[in-house]
């Protein structure tokens, strides 16, 4: 594994700052904004009183300020010169070495380069001197994971942008045939739209809107909002889910509603101050089918927060990229838009990789699970974690781990009267009225029936009703359950270990029903004497 030590948390907006000024002499910055790193690294160059260079292979090694130029020095575009030039300089300085981590990763590693950079941080590290990497991915050859010190440069936050459109606005102020309408609620709203961009990702979608309409006004926020999504899908592992659901649409699982419904006010500012903690995630492990993708999609609706879905099924497809660099932005991009609801769904299917992995994709998909699990122990912002997983044979016990998330519940197959307000639900969703259906003979007879299946009876019950040409009653969709072998038989036995797996470590998520449970209190025969209730004895 080459994993070098990751400093903490994703880092604070001056993190970069208080290594440089800890003397750190070679660090690693994961970001994709090589411009705005180096943008900062001028303003502190600056207050520091450093003098700042920039290195590429193009340009060789460059003072800073001293314009396109040329390079200063001959040969210096050559990666192990530039460092021994690195060595030799006396003054304070910050070197930038742009695309570097292209000679220092595993696989095309160059071993000069890694012996040369080695040297340089023993030599740097008293002096005032320091060496920034920007990459948009973490991977490093194993030898030099002692020497750099890496950290996750954030996505700009709210002053960020609203700079940024500050200075738009300015830009555009003089031009006449544009109007920029924006009240200070709207420019709020505004700002938010675009958080989980880069900067210059912002600044295309702020200037698109503005010369498609040649205005920026409210009407904008939407417009800023889809390119948003449409960016954020883009990058491979992240979607904003838009979703219609509510949570009177998942039948059943009271615990588990109630439980969820009870933090929907836990991220207010109000919260914080009476001391309660920001609810950290869920996880819902259970039967496939029962309803467990559809309360993740009405939670974010209930607490009126963003839903991003997180692909685990693409993180590891070679179509998006690197897995590891997906992650990171992944994460980024979650926490700059926070609080937000992150869903994972069927989280099991990575971890299933995950196992594997080491022999098949060189630890590609053990390292992304365990960015992800550093990541959720360790997260300071409001990025609420839903997961959900069908098979737990899979999940790693450190997702288990207490701490890691708040709570772990069990989504059981449903019980007579959860089936009864299933097809309650799935019945009214169809404008049928449901005092017409014998609902305590459907739910007796679809024992067994997972959520999905109750619904799948009711859509065909109406495929067979329909070309009759007459409307449903109870005897199609009874007729419809007959004709199905549920999930829950042909699976007897994964259902029948999942139980005892949740026995212990998971919470129901739904109150069982005294009356579906089969009794197992022994009757006792107790001689006494009857007590009248309220008699003094
Ligand atoms: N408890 C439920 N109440 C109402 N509908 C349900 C319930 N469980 C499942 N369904 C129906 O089945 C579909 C699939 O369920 P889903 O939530 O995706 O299951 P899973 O637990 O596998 O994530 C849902 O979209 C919904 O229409
Ligand atoms: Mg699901």
């Amino acid at each position: 594994m080459s994993e070098p030590a990751r400093s903490r948390t994703a880092a604070p907006i001056d993190e970069l700052e208080t290594l440089i000024r800890a003397r750190y002499a070679v660090i690693y910055v994961v970001t994709w904004e090589e411009r705005r790193v180096e943008q900062r690294l001028v303003a502190l160059a600056e207050r520091r009183n450093k003098q700042l260079y920039t290195w590429s292979v193009t340009t060789g090694l460059l003072r800073a300020g001293d314009g396109a130029g040329g390079p200063r020095g001959k040969g210096l575009s050559d990666p192990v010169e530039a460092l021994s030039a690195v060595i030799e300089q006396k003054e304070p300085a910050i070197y930038l070495l742009k695309d570097f981590h292209m000679f220092i990763r595993p696989r095309d590693c160059n071993v000069g380069v890694i012996r040369r950079l080695r040297e340089v941080a023993q030599a740097l590290s008293d002096s005032y001197k320091t060496i920034v990497i920007t990459a948009p991915v973490l991977d490093v050859a194993r030898e030099l994971e002692k020497d750099l010190c890496v950290i996750d440069y954030p996505l700009p936050g709210t002053d960020e942008v609203d700079l940024l459109l500050h200075r738009i606005c300015e830009d555009v102020a003089a031009a006449t045939n544009i109007r920029i309408e924006l009240g200070p609620r709207d420019r709020e709203r505004l700002i938010q739209a675009a958080l989980g961009l880069t900067l210059q990702e912002a600044e295309n979608v702020f200037a698109k809107t503005i010369i498609s309409d040649g205005n920026l006004s409210a009407a904008d926020v939407s417009t800023v909002f889809s390119e948003k999504r449409q960016i954020i899908r883009k990058s491979g592992l992240l979607d904003y889910y838009e979703s219609q659901a509510v949570m009177e649409d998942t039948g059943g699982l009271d615990e588990l509603k109630g439980w969820l419904t009870k933090r929907a006010a836990a991220f207010s500012q109000a919260a914080r101050e009476y001391g309660l903690p920001a609810p950290k995630g869920v996880l819902l492990v259970g039967v496939q089918g029962c309803g467990k993708s559809l309360c993740a999609k009405a939670v974010a609706s209930a607490w009126n927060m963003p839903l991003l879905r997180f692909d685990v099924g693409r993180m590891f497809s070679s179509l998006v990229g690197s897995s590891e660099e997906n992650i990171r932005r992944a994460i980024g991009v979650a926490e700059s838009i926070s609080p937000v609801v992150l869903w994972v769904d069927e989280i099991d299917k990575a971890m299933s990789g995950s196992q594997a992995s080491g022999g098949t994709d060189g630890g590609t998909t053990a390292r992304v699970m365990s960015t992800f699990l550093t990541w959720l122990s360790e997260k300071q912002k409001p990025v609420f974690v839903l997961a959900t997983a069908n098979n737990i044979s899979q999940l790693p016990p450190e997702l288990l781990r207490k701490g890691r998330l708040d709570e772990i519940f069990f989504v059981d197959l449903p019980s007579a009267p959860e089936r009864r307000r299933i097809f309650e639900i799935h019945l009214a969703k169809r404008g049928r009225r449901v005092e017409q259906f014998d609902l305590e003979g459907l739910a007796e007879a679809s024992d067994g029936f997972s959520g999905a299946e109750i619904e799948e009876a009711v859509v065909s019950a109406l495929y067979d009703a329909f070309p009759l040409g007459r409307d449903i009653v109870t005897g199609d969709i009874l007729a419809a359950l007959q004709a199905t072998v549920p999930l829950s038989r042909t699976m007897a036995e994964e259902i029948t270990a999942l139980r005892t797996w949740a026995q212990g470590r998971a919470r129901p998520a739904a109150r069982r029903d005294l009356r579906d449970v089969p009794s197992t209190r022994r009757k006792l025969e107790i001689d006494a004497q009857p007590q009248e209730i309220g008699s003094v004895p």
